[in-house]
């Protein structure tokens, strides 16, 4: 059965949603699911913007099908060479003769990496400022190389004001029926998604998303259409003003997260200590995260989101406990910086932990580690209840 929405008046979303994938990328935990946006624009000519993953080609199909009617598919729009916007389009290839597939160079020689056929007699090859005029449609195209591959552009209506964003602006989640950010509570149920999203899948890239946002404040958006998640058309303010803060690397809240690993619970417990004495130093909002049962996808988006960060680590055969380095690892891959970080060590032979993060952490750009660590030695005891109030004032003082 098709399942469509209009975005505006001939602007159609034909994407599909996957409720059974457990892991975006193979990678990243997706209990909400995850949508594959694509848009068909039926004006003089037909035009697809970008396809679907191949989960949901059945649905994709169905809705493609049923909204072309009788017609014919005039263009399809790769802004992205991903496999879950890319996937299809042998299949349209096969099914729509005439169709001709509107890329730039970058998009044209990825094609033949992931397809046996390079579709050279199709190619519409376009490059930055290009308009192609569908009847009552101009679509502009605007390269955006590495948010998050080096071929991404983005398309630009300037009949509707309309930007079709690909991989930028996109949340996990899949849409259950409500297309618009203004249709669901965005910030309760979909902002934790779309930093999880936009921290593990695009943060490296801060950079090239300012370059981009730096593109889109000359234009006139009236409505935001990402590859995946809710489309924008009320508030569109609210979440660029997300993705520069984001991009830029700064903290959306002044708040601590603590996340510990801790083999037998003796780091977790010098860790609750810790937290209560924040607490009843006034400090709202503390989040504690265990290392070893919270995926590091979600850990990153935390520190993305908080300015203050505890990390306590017990030393684990001499170096550091595993998932602590795996996060640790991914902070530098993802380009974490600007953020104040104080250091809880744990050893029963040699605590060297604390030494080590330190060293880890040098390697990202503009951290801030708090002077005084605390050390454990295997567990946090009476006599250090001094010490502990001197760790937690450094903290409060620092927030
Ligand atoms: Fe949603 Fe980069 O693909």
């Amino acid at each position: 059965m098709h399942n469509t929405r209009h975005v505006t008046e001939d602007i159609i979303w034909v994407g599909g949603n996957d409720r059974r994938l457990e892991r975006f990328e193979n990678l990243f935990p997706i209990p909400r699911g995850v949508s594959y946006n694509s848009y068909l624009i039926l004006d003089k000519k037909t035009v697809l913007m970008d396809t679907v993953d191949l989960s949901v080609t059945e649905q994709f199909l169905a809705n493609l099908e049923y909204r072309l009617g009788n017609r014919g598919l005039d263009y399809l729009v790769v802004q992205h060479m991903e496999p879950d916007h890319c996937a299809n389009i042998g299949r349209l290839a096969e099914k729509y003769p005439d169709m001709k597939i509107a890329a730039n160079m970058k998009t044209v020689s990825m094609l033949g990496q992931f397809f046996d056929e390079s579709f050279e007699e199709r190619i519409h090859l376009v490059k930055e400022g290009d308009i192609l005029e569908t009847g009552k449609h101009k679509l502009k195209f605007i390269m955006a190389p590495m948010v998050h591959w080096p071929e991404v552009m983005v398309t630009y209506d300037e009949t509707e004001k309309l930007l079709f964003s690909a991989d930028a602006f996109g949340t996990f989640g899949a849409l259950n029926g409500n297309l618009f950010s203004d249709e669901v509570h965005f910030e309760r149920d979909w902002l934790a998604d779309a930093r999880r999203y936009y921290a593990n899948i695009v943060g490296k890239y801060g950079m090239q998303v300012q370059a981009l946002l730096k593109k889109a404040s000359s234009l006139d958006i009236q409505i935001i259409c990402p590859l995946h998640g809710p489309v924008w058309r009320e508030n569109i303010e609210y979440f660029i003003e997300k993705y520069d803060r984001w991009s830029r690397y700064e903290p959306e809240d002044k708040e601590i997260v603590i996340i510990y690993g801790s083999i037998y619970g003796y780091t977790e417990s010098a860790v609750n200590a810790l937290a209560s004495l924040l607490a009843e130093k006034g400090i709202k909002n503390i989040a504690v995260y265990d290392v070893s049962k919270t995926h590091v996808s979600e850990l990153i988006a935390e520190i993305f989101r908080a300015s203050h960060l505890v990390l306590a680590c017990p030393t684990y055969n001499g170096g550091l406990y595993p998932p602590v380095e795996s996060l640790l690892s991914d902070m530098k891959a993802l380009n974490v910086q600007k953020r104040t970080v104080a250091v809880i060590e744990n050893g029963s032979w040699a605590a060297t932990a604390g030494k080590q993060i330190v060293k880890k952490l040098e390697e990202l750009k503009e951290i801030s580690v708090l002077e005084q660590q605390l050390t454990i030695k295997s567990m946090l005891k009476q006599g250090q209840t001094q010490e502990l109030e001197a760790f937690a004032s450094q903290i409060a003082d620092a927030l």
